[in-house]
């Protein structure tokens, strides 16, 4: 479907919040190497296109020095080349194969840990008032609490500092996501870059003394060429896990269970198969794209549809938009977990169907913790709520231009 271009919100506005999708579908069809002067960066959107620069030689992702190295430090979002392959050589190891297994008791206790008081509540209040559906913000009670609080476990940060955690990673991922310039989120990345560093200092000064078994105490006691990191690259680490972790999953976990919700019929087969969680969570990577931008630098000319972009330009690669091409994805549009083209098996690999982890040397380096942090969540809600519902009168509302999900997510359910 074309939309006609007058209808068309543009990028940077609340229509567009609202509902992307009329952008991009007309941008994909219309414009597919588009220069938007409000961010001054071109937008890509067709699935090919996106793939061919995220994969390109001739591209950096030096634009995240100003956005992401002003507020994260220096990291391997804004590297390439070698400096890039030796820092992702530092992180990859700790985050995936035995690692990870390694992990995955951790993440279902501390999982645990925060379903069943928030359960228990619920269930006590609808018992309490003689309700036979008990009510609970699934996002708001459970969901947003869940990376954050394995974050913090796997770099042994205090557990009661977690609501400053995530004050401090929704305010970094602010900064991050203006690409329109606006004064306040600027101000207040900026707060929260030097809070968490305030925090991170000494924290880093007692593990270089007596380091434990955590991540951090690993990142203070590792070397690259010979040499120990520093204390600014320790915390560069410590702020990447925190928000490149946390908002991130946060939004996708949201939005399984909100695609579960809205096709029912899809809800009673992953029930019924818990292999299809891990399925419905790679749909959603594709349908609910979490994070919907990945930016880059164009290092030479680029030429793409009989558009040159210039080299220096800022190129935003709307992953959100790529999942939903049809010249990929058959009917696009639709949530559908028993789809051919959005494959499971390869869903958390570079050979990805989906863009949800985006794709070329930058690929998602947590996108094996966050499958594990997905279907611990999620079966733990399939396990004790039956008959889960979208709460009377409530109406779930999707937001974000760069990190997009719901703030809160009101369910009603009966006991399991
Ligand atoms: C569903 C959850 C997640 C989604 C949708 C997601 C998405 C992404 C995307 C799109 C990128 C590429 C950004 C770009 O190329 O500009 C990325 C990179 C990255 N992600 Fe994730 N992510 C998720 C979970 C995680 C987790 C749990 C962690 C670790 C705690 C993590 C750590 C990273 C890191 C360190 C990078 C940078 C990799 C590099 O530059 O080489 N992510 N992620």
């Amino acid at each position: 479907m074309t939309v006609a271009a007058t209808d068309v919100p543009d990028f940077l506005s609340e229509a567009h919040d609202r509902d992307p999708q009329i952008l991009y579908r007309h941008l994909r069809e219309q414009e597919p190497v588009f220069f938007h002067a409000g961010s001054n960066g071109w937008l890509v959107t067709r699935y090919d296109d996106i793939l061919r620069i995220l994969r390109s030689k001739d591209i950096t992702s030096d634009n995240y020095s100003a956005s992401i190295g002003t507020v994260y430090g220096r990291t391997l979002l804004q590297l390439d080349g070698k400096d890039h392959q030796q820092q992702r050589g530092l992180i990859q190891p700790i985050m995936t194969g035995t690692a990870l297994a390694n992990y995955r008791p951790i993440v279902q206790r501390v999982i645990d840990k925060l379903f069943m008081p928030a359960f228990e509540a619920a269930v006590e209040t609808a018992s309490r008032d003689g309700c036979e559906h008990a009510e609970i913000d699934l996002a708001q009670s459970y969901l947003q609490a869940i990376p954050i609080s394995v974050i913090l476990e796997l770099l042994d940060l205090p557990r009661e500092n977690r609501s400053d955690f995530i004050r401090w990673f929704k305010d970094l991922m602010a900064f991050v996501a203006n690409v329109g310039g606006d004064p306040e989120p600027i101000e207040r990345g900026l707060k929260a870059r030097d809070e968490l560093g305030a925090f991170a200092r000494p924290l880093i000064a007692q593990r270089r003394a007596h380091p434990g078994e955590d991540l951090v105490s690993k990142m203070c006691h590792t070397e690259l060429n010979g040499e120990g990191l520093t204390d600014e690259e320790v915390q560069s680490f410590i702020t990447l896990m925190i928000v490149a972790g946390g908002e991130t999953t946060e939004r996708a976990l949201g939005m399984v269970v909100l695609n579960l919700l809205r096709h029912p019929d899809q809800l009673a087969a992953v029930r019924a198969d818990r292999s299809l969680v891990t399925t419905a969570f790679v749909e959603t990577l594709r349908y609910s794209t979490p994070v919907n931008i990945a930016s880059r630098t164009a290092a030479a000319d680029i030429e793409l549809h009989e558009v040159t972009i210039p080299a220096g330009s800022v190129i935003h690669c709307i992953l959100g938009a790529g999942n939903r091409d049809p010249r990929k994805f058959s009917n696009p549009d639709e949530f559908n977990i028993f789809r051919q083209d959005n494959s499971t098996e390869k869903g958390f690999s570079g050979a990805a169907d989906h863009l949800g982890f985006a794709n070329g040397r930058h690929f998602c380096v947590g996108a094996a913790l966050a499958k594990a942090e997905v279907e611990v969540g999620l079966n733990l809600i399939l396990d004790h709520m039956k008959d889960v519902r979208i709460a009377e009168g409530f109406t779930p509302v999707e937001t974000g231009l760069w990190t997009r999900g719901v703030d809160s997510l009101r369910v009603a359910f009966k006991p399991a």
